[in-house]
């Protein structure tokens, strides 16, 4: 998985009004809903505890989980954090406004609230140009907690209609931004003494950091002792129940399925003949991108939209097992979690 674009296209003039609506929410402490180019953030000012607080009311989330901070300007990031080592500046200037995480020793303005009482945090600068005129109308020095706009545990929000169906009525504003580009989170890293780890896959690639630092990058496994939400076996996780199959098990599986009369979606990469065949039976086969950006781009949208549609179990081709596939393998196993327990 590799991003490119670093993007900044125009925001329209009726999305600026919102935007400055959106910052005047902020300010007496709400909490609002803004687009970045991963997912769908849940947005509070970091100065005001209440906000802080209604996020984790909101998402129904522990409150030691950390959330990520968001800011408008690089330049800012020795506010932010403290020691920051040669590593995390070279991979804030090479990705920063873009999808990666820097995980550093927070600084006294952040406060423990934030980080769920640790005394790291989890910095990103967004690319996306409406979350970036709401962080630069908001104001220098000024920050925005957020994680993405969903239920602890569901899936990500990849676009305004999700966030309205998921939280509705209980958030002021929603910024509406489009599609997520990338589709999938931020890359986790941390840089803590020198030592450069990822904690979560996401949108910008192992190697594509590797090449920037020069050095392999260790990937923690699960079960880590850094609390992330991302980290705990389950998330991402859809309420049908989803199965990984690899090679044939995938069209054996879904025939068992299909003789029981259990509905099932199966989701393939390209088209496979054999079940297209089947598609016009009773088999609804989805087809994505045979390409890691798209289907990661993709994938969010397809695990909400199956998830209305009543089927009693989703079927998923296992991705290829390299590092471009990662962000998305990493989130298929977690999204099937509560079919293996
Ligand atoms: O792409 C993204 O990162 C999106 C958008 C909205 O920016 N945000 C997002 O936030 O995915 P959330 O809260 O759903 O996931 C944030 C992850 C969690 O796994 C959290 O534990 C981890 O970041 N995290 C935050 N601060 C951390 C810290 N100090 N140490 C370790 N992990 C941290
Ligand atoms: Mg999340």
């Amino acid at each position: 998985m590799y991003y490119m674009s670093k993007t900044h296209n125009p925001v329209p003039d009726l999305v600026n009004e919102q935007i400055t609506a959106a910052v005047a929410s902020l300010r007496k402490g709400n909490v609002i809903a803004f687009p970045t180019e991963t997912v769908y953030g849940l947005g509070a000012d970091i100065s005001h505890p209440q906000a802080i607080q209604k996020i984790f009311d909101i998402k129904g989330r522990p409150p030691d989980h950390p959330l990520i901070v968001h800011f408008a300007k690089s330049a800012e990031l020795e506010f932010w954090a403290e020691n920051i080592p040669t590593t995390a500046l070279m991979l804030a200037k090479h990705f920063w406004p873009g999808p990666l995480t820097l995980v550093l020793p927070k600084s006294r303005h952040i406060p423990l609230s934030v980080t769920g009482g640790q005394d790291t945090v989890g910095l990103r600068v967004p690319s996306h140009p409406v979350a970036l005129r709401l962080l630069e109308e908001l104001g220098g020095y000024k920050a925005i907690a957020a994680p993405s706009a969903n239920r602890f545990g569901f899936v990500s929000p990849t676009s305004a209609d999700h966030v309205k169906k998921e939280f509705g009525d209980r958030i002021d504003i929603i910024l509406d931004g489009g599609s997520c580009e990338v589709g999938l989170e931020s890359t986790i890293v941390s840089c803590i003494d020198n030592e450069v780890a990822i904690l979560r896959p996401g949108g910008i690639s192992v190697l594509s950091i590797e090449n920037v630092l020069k050095q392999k990058i260790f990937v923690r496994s699960h079960g880590n002792s850094i609390r992330a939400p991302g980290s705990l076996t389950s998330h991402y996780a859809t309420t049908t129940p989803l199965e990984i199959c690899h090679g044939e098990s995938l069209f054996l599986r879904s025939s068992i399925l299909l003789q029981q009369g259990i509905r099932t979606a199966v989701i393939v990469r390209s088209v496979r003949e054999d079940f297209v065949q089947d598609a016009n039976n009773k088999l609804h086969c989805v087809f994505m991108p045979n390409d890691p950006v798209r289907f990661g781009r993709d994938l969010y949208a397809t695990l909400r939209r199956l998830d209305n549609e009543n089927f009693q179990q989703i079927l998923v081709e296992a991705p290829p097992d390299n590092l471009e596939w990662l962000a998305v393998a990493d989130r298929l196993n977690r999204a099937s979690y509560s079919f293996y327990k």
